[in-house]
């Protein structure tokens, strides 16, 4: 690494994960982590391996399979016991880091550590020498930093450098800087701890003031050289800095940092809509470089500007972050290779089974729709990609409805290789009556939290993108599914989400936001 390398630290899978609503199991947390591969970031942090067994099996099997490519990072708090899990779990990554904590403020050292100074620096020391027993690459961060005494923050980060930490992170835990403060604090470390050179600086920024990714980019202007982030800019309350607006402002505006990352751009909008596929959490319209209208030119003055020269109104090109228009590519007489080129052109490396499978659904849809649009392909393929092998498969249903009818719903399921169930139910509209009827032949009570219809493309007979969140006892639950037919849609979206509860109840698995908080230092 140069001095001018910004190390991207990827913690979509744990700060990430932290957000309200935003639980992965370990299958979708694998998949993540392959995007954040092939998306070229450093550094994943996989998870809080004490946090469930969730947790742990997720960082173990992250390790296991991508631990030669990215570095694999688990976190721990200063405790022994959090620490012997994080080794566990990283046993098998050739490239691992263990990412310990110890909150250093006053408010924090007071109210929920109950230890002084002396105690946090010897407990700080003490375990980033047990880590280090483990391997090289330790990170250390003193839990709202922003919020630490200057030279007490000082000392901390020169004793943890001494012990072995090899970065230095400095979170901003309760989003409580702004950038001129959050400068001030790197630059004051870099002046005053006296072996600071011997560790790399991190940043890490909540969102609560709306000011992540600006604190991000000050720190890294005061010497700070790694960034930690989430796709999205999910994370705890008002989430992290989100890495696509981090790397993408330092890529457009290389002239002014002069630093470079190792991010595939042209990856952040699929890896974006995976993570937001398989979360649950959308994407607002306007969000920058992710939302769908990140590169809409909507007024007649703009639109004649772009058409002359694009970078009259543009200061990033579409195709850089991966994101795909309207473009009308393929109908029902294109072929299988023609569908594979454009697959490729996408950015989407599918196995063998998936891309047939995504085939088929491509043939289906231009059957029914006169045009096939790039998003209309993108939304198949994700479709497949999140599609879980699951027990229960739709059959069929038939609804009934009308101002004088009573809205009910007929399906047919089949669990496994067991025959073919049929029943019926009634509700207050034929999607409803689907769920009721879902529910009663799986035996599962839900409550459906959250529902929503988008539409893929443009046209009476677009794609519809149904996604849901259901409660089943206390956890929660997401599907999401595509069709032209609403109904259908909402019924496949329903059964995945009903489908990841009744693999809980089957395995005790961990497909919901189950955490065993473990105690504090
Ligand atoms: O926000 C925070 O302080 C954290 C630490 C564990 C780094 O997430
Ligand atoms: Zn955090």
């Amino acid at each position: 690494m140069t001095g001018d390398q910004i190390i991207i630290f990827d913690t979509t899978l744990r700060d990430g994960e932290q957000s309200p609503g935003c639980s992965m199991n370990t299958r979708e947390k694998l998949e993540v982590a392959n995007a954040l591969v092939e998306l070229g970031v450093d550094v994943i942090e996989a998870g809080f391996p004490i946090a469930s067994p969730g947790d742990f099996e997720a960082v173990q099997k992250i390790a296991q399979r991508f631990g030669d490519r990215s570095t694999i990072c688990a976190l721990a708090r200063s405790l022994d016991a959090d620490i012997a899990r994080a080794k566990e779990a990283l046993a098998d990554a050739a490239k691992r880091r263990i990412h310990v904590f110890l909150a250093t403020s006053a408010i924090h050292r007071e109210h929920k550590l109950k230890m002084d100074k002396q105690q946090i620096i010897d407990r700080a020391i003490s375990s980033v020498l047990d880590a280090k027993s483990f391997c090289d690459d330790i990170e250390f961060s003193p839990e709202d930093a922003a919020r630490t005494e200057l030279d007490f923050l000082c000392e901390v980060v020169e004793k943890v450098i001494e012990a072995g930490a090899t970065t230095v992170n400095i979170p901003d835990t309760v989003g409580y800087a702004t950038p001129n403060h959050y400068f001030k604090v790197i630059s004051y470390l870099k002046k005053n701890v006296p072996n600071i050179e011997k560790a790399i600086i991190s940043t890490h920024c909540h969102n609560d003031l709306g000011l992540a990714v600006a604190n991000s980019l000050s720190a890294i202007e005061a010497g700070a050289r790694q960034v930690e982030c989430t796709i999205n800019g999910l994370g705890e309350r008002a989430g992290n800095a989100a890495l696509e607006e981090v790397v993408m402002a330092l890529r457009t505006r290389a002239d002014f940092y002069g630093v470079h990352t190792n991010i595939k751009t042209e990856r952040l909008v699929p890896t974006s809509q995976l993570v937001s596929s398989i979360t649950g959490m959308k994407v607002q319209r306007n969000k920058a470089i992710v939302g769908q209208n990140a590169f809409a030119h909507e007024a007649g003055i703009h639109q004649h500007g772009i058409l002359q020269e694009r970078s009259t109104y543009e200061i990033m090109r579409a195709e850089d972050v991966g994101y795909v228009g309207q473009n009308l590519v393929l109908g029902k007489h294109s072929g299988r290779h023609a569908f594979r080129d454009r697959v490729k052109e996408l950015g989407f490396q599918l196995d063998e089974d998936v891309l047939q499978k995504a085939f088929s659904d491509f043939i289906a849809l231009a059957d029914k729709k006169k045009e096939v649009y790039d998003s209309d392909i993108i939304a198949l393929i994700d479709n497949r990609i999140t599609d879980a092998p699951a027990r229960w498969k739709l059959i069929s249903f038939h609804t009934s409805a009308g101002t004088s009818a009573v809205p009910t719903a007929t399906i047919e399921l089949q669990c496994e290789d067991q025959p073919i169930v049929c029943d019926a139910a009634i509700g207050d509209g034929p999607i409803d009556a689907v769920f009721k009827a879902l529910e009663r032949v799986m035996d599962v009570s839900a409550r459906l939290e959250e529902f929503s219809v988008r539409s893929i493309s443009e046209g009476k007979d677009a794609l519809g993108e149904v996604r849901v969140k259901i409660d089943v006892m206390g956890r929660h639950y997401v599907g999401k599914s595509v069709s032209t037919d609403i109904i259908a849609a909402s019924a496949g979206a329903y059964l995945q989400a009903l489908n990841k509860a009744d693999a809980d109840r089957q395995f005790g698995g961990s497909s919901s936001e189950e955490r065993i908080p473990a105690k504090s230092p």
